[in-house]
């Protein structure tokens, strides 16, 4: 380790969606860790990716390729030289035009590419949205890494992302099968905590409608949630321990919208939160219990949310985003 905390250089790796809320995190870490990244991104030049060129160790050892998931082409440059590769490029969005060609001819694309230069290891981030979209789920078990979403389910109720990323991740462990490649998948909650890209991304516009007094009520749902910085060490832990294997939930804690908003409304009581659930005639949803028990025997030990939402609101601040 040197005088600024920089473990020893390590491998090159690739990070797909590396300018992503979550991707920006895993380059910031991996750098921190000495290994030397390939953020691949669409346009590169493109000002919004200045934060990843400002990180620590950017300078020495990042580098931005242009990749686009959709051009298998593109994918092969931006893989040259690599050992292991984070796929994480995905648009959040239920959009089914947008979302399932992307995460499923892209996820295709990316493990194609792997196998073809031959990767050492492969990390997939998929979603909790592949995991517990399961009407006939027991609500009071434990939701496991062996739990998948329902297709027809998420046809049925329009959940095109939770289809995507579903169709996309078992895709993917049928490829990795065929072809002997080593993948390990990681999924993500709700991810909230600080920026470091300068847009907004769609989870953390899913806390910032409250702050804003643009929902005037919350609904009667529960959420799971996890803290970006957890996210990025969990595919970093996945990544560097060769006995990783199969899915890894990675979720802190299940919350029913209205605790999330109380809470809110605790440490940050000037900003105009709702008091009322939109539902007024059924009960109150019961939060379902998952398992992060994977995640915790490899060290990983998650940030409670009250300071994952602490710290969202305060980069918020510090963004701009609220005052
Ligand atoms: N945030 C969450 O709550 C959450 C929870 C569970 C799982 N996940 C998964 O985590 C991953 C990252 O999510 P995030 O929150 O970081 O999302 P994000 O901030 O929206 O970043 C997604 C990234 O994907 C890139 N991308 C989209 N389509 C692409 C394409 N065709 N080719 C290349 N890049 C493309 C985007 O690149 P551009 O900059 O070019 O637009 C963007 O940087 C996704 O796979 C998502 O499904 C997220």
């Amino acid at each position: 380790m040197d005088c600024n905390g920089v473990e020893d250089t390590k491998e090159r790796v690739c990070v797909t969606g590396a300018g992503g809320f979550i991707g920006s995190w895993l380059v910031k870490l991996l750098l921190i860790k000495g290994y030397s990244v390939n953020a691949a991104v669409r346009n590169p030049d493109d000002e919004k990716y200045e934060h990843l060129r400002k990180l620590e160790g950017a300078k020495e050892r990042l580098v931005l390729v242009k990749a686009d998931i959709l051009h298998y082409e593109s994918l092969l440059s931006a893989i040259y030289g690599c050992q292991g590769v984070f796929h994480m490029a995905c648009l959040l969005t239920d959009d089914p035009k947008q979302v399932i060609e992307p995460a499923v001819k892209g996820t295709e694309n990316v493990l194609e590419a792997c196998a073809e230069m031959g990767v050492k290891r492969v990390v997939l981030t998929s979603s909790i949205g592949a995991v517990y979209m399961n009407p006939n789920r027991n609500p009071d078990a434990l939701v496991h890494d062996d739990c998948w979403s329902d297709l027809d389910y998420c046809i049925q109720t329009k959940n095109w992302y939770c289809y995507a990323k579903t169709v996309a991740e078992k895709e993917a462990w049928e490829y990795a099968k065929e072809r002997n490649l080593d993948l390990v998948v990681v999924n993500p909650s709700l991810v909230l905590g600080p920026l470091l890209q300068s847009a907004m991304n769609a989870s953390t516009a899913h806390i910032m409608k409250y702050l804003t007094g643009s929902a005037k009520t919350y609904a009667n749902l529960t959420q799971a949630y996890v803290d970006v910085r957890d996210v990025a060490k969990a595919h970093i832990l996945v990544y560097e321990t060769p006995s990783a294997s199969g899915r890894y939930l990675c979720a802190e804690t299940n919350l029913h919208r209205g605790d999330l908003v109380d809470m809110l409304a605790k440490m940050f009581p000037h900003y105009p939160l709702p008091t009322k659930c939109s539902d007024e005639k059924n009960p109150r949803k019961k939060a379902y219990k998952f398992s992060n028990q994977k995640l915790k025997n490899l060290g990983l030990s998650f940030t409670p949310i009250k300071s994952s939402l602490a710290d969202t609101v305060i980069s918020l601040q510090e963004k701009g985003f609220l005052h």
